[in-house]
Formats: C-alpha cells, sequence, structure tokens
C-alpha cells in the first residue's frame, strides 16, 4: 500500500515538474532542500491565512493585484493585529499595466508635534510617552492609502474587498498559535495595560486566548462598515473620526480633527537600480530602504560574491562593511524629503559605491568609529507585517504597512476597535542619541509638524530582463533592509529557489551598535574567521526579519507559466494562498 502511494506521490510530482520544464523552463530548484508554493493564475504571500484568502478570491472575481492587496491589508487589520492595521501606515510599490508606482501611505506627526515632545527634564528620552501612549502615534494612513490604491488602480468596488475582512471580524475566526502566542510574547515586554485592548485580545477573565478560541471583534467590524459605507472619508471625517478625536480627547492625545482632514497620501516615483542584469525597485524616502538596499548592491556588485561562496567568510565580511557604511549615512541624511534635502543621487550613485567599496579592506574589518556618515559622504522597530501579491496577468504589489511596535502602542481607540501605531517613535527624538533599537538619528528625523517618520519599510520588486520576476519585502526595523538584500542576494547571485532565498540564515549591522549579529546556520568555523577578521560577532537570539515573496516565471505576463511563492517559517503562521 505504502508502495503505491510512494509510486503515486513520486509520478505526480514528476508529472508537475516536467509540466513546468516544458511550459515555463526550469524553475524550481529542488536540490535547494525548501520549496515554494506553486500557482498558475494568481498568489497572495502573507503573514495569516484568512487574509491571504481574502486576496485571492479577489483574483478569482475578477479582481487584480490591487483588489487583491486591498482585500489582504484590510483583513490582516482583523486576523493578524500585531501588525495589520487600520490606525497605521505603510508603503505599497505597484508594477501594474507594465508601469511601477509606489503608494506612501506613512502616518504624520500632528500639528502639536514638536522636537522634544518626548525629553524630560534632565534630557532623557521618556519612553512611556514615546512608544506607550496616545502621544506616540502618528496621523494613521492605512485607510487612505488603501482606498486611494483602489480607487485608482483597482477594479472591484471597495464594499466587494472590505467584505471579507468584515466578515472576519463580525462572525469571528478560529485563534490560532500565531496569534495567541503573539498576545502572549507582547505581554512579556509591555503588559497589556489598556482596559479596551484587554476586552478585545484578553479572554473574560483576563487569560491569555488559546488556540482553537474564536475571536470576534464587534467595534472592529463597525469601524469596517463605516468605511464601506462612506470610504475613506469615515475615517478622516466622518463617524471614526469622532470616535478617533473623543479617544484622543479625553486621553491627553494630540491628533485633531483637523490632522486627519489634513492627512494626504503621496503617490510618489519608485527608487531603481542596476545590479549585475538585474535592475531593483523599491522605497524611496521618507523610506530609508531602497536608498540602502540600491548603495550596498553598488558596492558589493564590486567584489566576487559568487567565487567567495554563500556565507562564507569573505562573503559576510563584504556584506557586513556595506551594511556599516549604508547605516552610517541612514544615521545622517535620510528623513522625509519634504522637509529635508534627502542627497539621493549621490547615495545611490555608483560612483559613490565604487569609492565605498574602495575603502572595505578586503581582510580586516573596519571598526564603526572609523567611518563616518557621509564618508567618501535613524528609528524603528521590529513588528511590521508585509505581504506580495500577483495576479494572472502579471501585476504585482509589494505591500509593507505597520503599527511600528507589535500591537502598536497596545492601546484600542474607545469604540472602533483598532489598535493606535506608535509610529512617533520612528522619528528621532533626540538626535545624536540611538532610539531602543539601537539606531542612530540626526537632524534629518527630528519631529516636525506634519513630517513623516524615517522608515525602514523596504517594499522591493527585482526585473529581470526588464519583467517582474521577484516581490518582497519584511518586517523587523532595522533588518528589514538587510534582510531583502539577502533575500534578493540568494535569488539573484545563487539562483536559490523563493523558498530557500528566504530560508538561509541572514546577518545584519547597523554600524552601531558596533556588532555583527548572525542567525543560528553560520558555521562556527565562519564565525571564527569573522572574528579573526576583527567582526565583534553576536548570535542573535532572535531570528531576523520574516519575508513573503513571489517570484514569476520569465514571461509571466505575456506567456503564462508559474508563480512561487514562499513566507518565510521564522514567524509561526505565514501563508501562501492561490490558485
Ligand atoms: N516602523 C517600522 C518602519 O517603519 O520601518
Amino acid at each position: 500500500m505504502f508502495f503505491r502511494y510512494l509510486v503515486l506521490f513520486v509520478s505526480i510530482s514528476f508529472t508537475l515538474f516536467a509540466k513546468a520544464q516544458s511550459s515555463a523552463g526550469p524553475i524550481i530548484n529542488f536540490e535547494h532542500r525548501a520549496l515554494p508554493v506553486v500557482h498558475r493564475h494568481g498568489m497572495v504571500a502573507a503573514a495569516e491565512k484568512h487574509a491571504a484568502e481574502a486576496g485571492v478570491a479577489m483574483l478569482k472575481k475578477g479582481g487584480n493585484a490591487v483588489d487583491a492587496a486591498v482585500a489582504t491589508g484590510f483583513a490582516l487589520a482583523v486576523t493578524h493585529p500585531t501588525a495589520g492595521n487600520l490606525a497605521g501606515g505603510g508603503f505599497m510599490l505597484l508594477d501594474i499595466d507594465g508601469k511601477s508606482t509606489f503608494i506612501d501611505y506613512r502616518e504624520t506627526a500632528p500639528r502639536a508635534a514638536h522636537r522634544d515632545m518626548y525629553l524630560k527634564p534632565d534630557g532623557s528620552v521618556d519612553q512611556h510617552l514615546a512608544y506607550m501612549s496616545r502621544q506616540s502615534a502618528g496621523v494613521p494612513g492605512t485607510v487612505a492609502g488603501l482606498v486611494y490604491a483602489l480607487e485608482k488602480y483597482g477594479r472591484l468596488s471597495l464594499a466587494e474587498v472590505i467584505r471579507p475582512a468584515i466578515d472576519l471580524a463580525r462572525k469571528g475566526f478560529v485563534v490560532d498559535y500565531a496569534l495567541a502566542s503573539g498576545i502572549e510574547r507582547r505581554n512579556r515586554y509591555a503588559p497589556w495595560a489598556d482596559t479596551e485592548a484587554k476586552r478585545i485580545f484578553l479572554a473574560e477573565d483576563g487569560a491569555f486566548l488559546q488556540p482553537g478560541d474564536h475571536l470576534i471583534q464587534q467595534d472592529l467590524a463597525w469601524t469596517l462598515k463605516q468605511i464601506k459605507r462612506d470610504g475613506a472619508d469615515a475615517f478622516y471625517r466622518g463617524k471614526v473620526a469622532q470616535r478617533f478625536v473623543a479617544d484622543m480627547e479625553a486621553n491627553n492625545g494630540l491628533i485633531t480633527a483637523q490632522d486627519l482632514t489634513d492627512y494626504r497620501v503621496v503617490e510618489r516615483e519608485p527608487l531603481s537600480g542596476q545590479f549585475l542584469d538585474f535592475e531593483i525597485v523599491s522605497a524611496p524616502p521618507p523610506s530609508s530602504g531602497g536608498v540602502h538596499i540600491l548603495q550596498m548592491l553598488n558596492i558589493l556588485e564590486l567584489a566576487p560574491l559568487t567565487e567567495f561562496g554563500h556565507n562564507s567568510a569573505k562573503y559576510i565580511h563584504y556584506l557586513a562593511e556595506a551594511m556599516k557604511r549604508a547605516y552610517a549615512d541612514r544615521s545622517r541624511y535620510l528623513g522625509d524629503p519634504q522637509y529635508f534635502k534627502v542627497p539621493l543621487d549621490e547615495l545611490i550613485s555608483k560612483q559613490y559605491g565604487k569609492k565605498l567599496f574602495q575603502r572595505i579592506d578586503p581582510n580586516k574589518a573596519s571598526a564603526a568609529e572609523q567611518i563616518r556618515p557621509g564618508e567618501a559622504m535613524l528609528a524603528e522597530s521590529p513588528d511590521t507585517t508585509h505581504y506580495s501579491v500577483v495576479d494572472g496577468e502579471g501585476n504585482v504589489v509589494s505591500n509593507t504597512y505597520t503599527l511600528n511596535f507589535s500591537y502598536g502602542s497596545g492601546i484600542v481607540v474607545k469604540g472602533t476597535g483598532m489598535l493606535l501605531n506608535n509610529e512617533m517613535g520612528d522619528f528621532s527624538a533626540r538626535p545624536g542619541h540611538p532610539n531602543p533599537y539601537g539606531l542612530l538619528g540626526g537632524k534629518a528625523n527630528a519631529i516636525e509638524p506634519g513630517k513623516r517618520p524615517l522608515s525602514s519599510m523596504s517594499p522591493t520588486i527585482v526585473y529581470r530582463d526588464g519583467k517582474p520576476w521577484l516581490s518582497t519585502g519584511s518586517p523587523g526595523g532595522s533588518v528589514i533592509i538587510t534582510t531583502v538584500l539577502q533575500t534578493i542576494l540568494n535569488a539573484m547571485l545563487f539562483d536559490h529557489n523563493i523558498a530557500a532565498a528566504a530560508m538561509l540564515p541572514r546577518v545584519h549591522h547597523q554600524w552601531y551598535p558596533d556588532e555583527l549579529r548572525v542567525e543560528y546556520g553560520v558555521s562556527p568555523d565562519t564565525v571564527r574567521l569573522l572574528q579573526d577578521m576583527g567582526h565583534s560577532l553576536k548570535q542573535s537570539k532572535r531570528t531576523m526579519g520574516r519575508t513573503h515573496s513571489i517570484m514569476l516565471d520569465p514571461g509571466f505576463a505575456e506567456n503564462g507559466g508559474y508563480l512561487y511563492g514562499a513566507s518565510d517559517a521564522r514567524r509561526p503562521g505565514g501563508a501562501v494562498a492561490g490558485y
């Protein structure tokens, strides 16, 4: 019996493989020991299954990748409250009908915000105020961003794409291990304190929800229904705005009705650059992601990385040296471009990459103090979520959005079911001093009314032969940029399939603190060689980043073929759905 099943399995696998081979060339590298999910007509890779399925349901009813992305975005606000949100912000990178564009729906500082608003009389940062209070909230951009994307680039109605989120909130869904453990984990570093949040995310007796429990969110369903009826106006001017402002007024919050009505999405030109035969398109400021991914690729293009071999000591040495230089520049030159002139062209120029490359000693680590921002030329959090969507026509959406910390400030806006972001913590509260993630920020990212805080969110699309080939992105605050860098290098240089590219151990250096973090899986021999070169190694207790990526067969838009999805297994709960 067992043998018959084995034969059947082998023959099905072979047929599938042979089909992929015959229709679209060699695709999956089986030797890489991690396999992507494969579909033909459309795919969503996201942090949670119901939300990924909500997106696929839109594709099946004739929607495009944007419809699916908006449905997934609303649904994640219900099923993945650690980062999915209505009262946060993010970035959406699209390749739609052969053109790329970037929708910036990052939060803005309220009008009452000012540079020293989180400083105590002794000059230190009031951590509670900066991260755990209503004053840590930026004016949310998510609802404006999702509705903007849908109206400009989608095909379905708001009622259709928001429906799955409303159903998930109203009827509830079964809590899985990822959600249950996430709620408990947050309690370890920031105990649940807000009454509304406890009412929603803890059981009635105050115990933690368990896998298998049912989570219904009636207030959130109400909010979603207002948005369904009145569009983004519900959130920025209508009934949701009224509850939002009442909550702020009752609790010393800064966001006013005027702040909400003033909020604007900005559509920007994405950043792009060349690495060998690939074109990389990524997030422009106020994200630092695209700038530094391109800057590091410009440096690394000049090193014989494939000769060194993946994750060899030499390979990691060059990565670390490039990372230090990029993060040094980040601390000085990156901020909201409407408030600070970011020297974009210089930072991503090949000449500058070459100058930085020439300063790397092939055998010796440079100490962080030897590197100055701007030689030759700031702040976030570990939780955020990224998802990728591709439709049957080859349109691609790469979306990263966030509440900043896991569950934001942990405060739910009364009567709305919405968790509040603490994105103001991404400004440099005290220029020149590290934030809780060790990132240094300068004047470029100082707090100013209306300004967008600097971000690392890096939704990215890699092009091959001029066509979208890979969509990826990650949460992780400061490690987002290096996570995306290594994921795309794994695919571009070493031909790893997207699941293997996601899985391989990663390293991270951010200039300060002067330490090279390595994930489990980098060999002890390699670690010793790196130490001999002078790197100060730190075995990371936490994994770094969590990508949700999709790869497309060459010519997918024109000739069809396959889509390959991978949810990075570093954290529980991810899903790739498709058909
Ligand atoms: N709050 C995370 C980021 O914007 O990078």
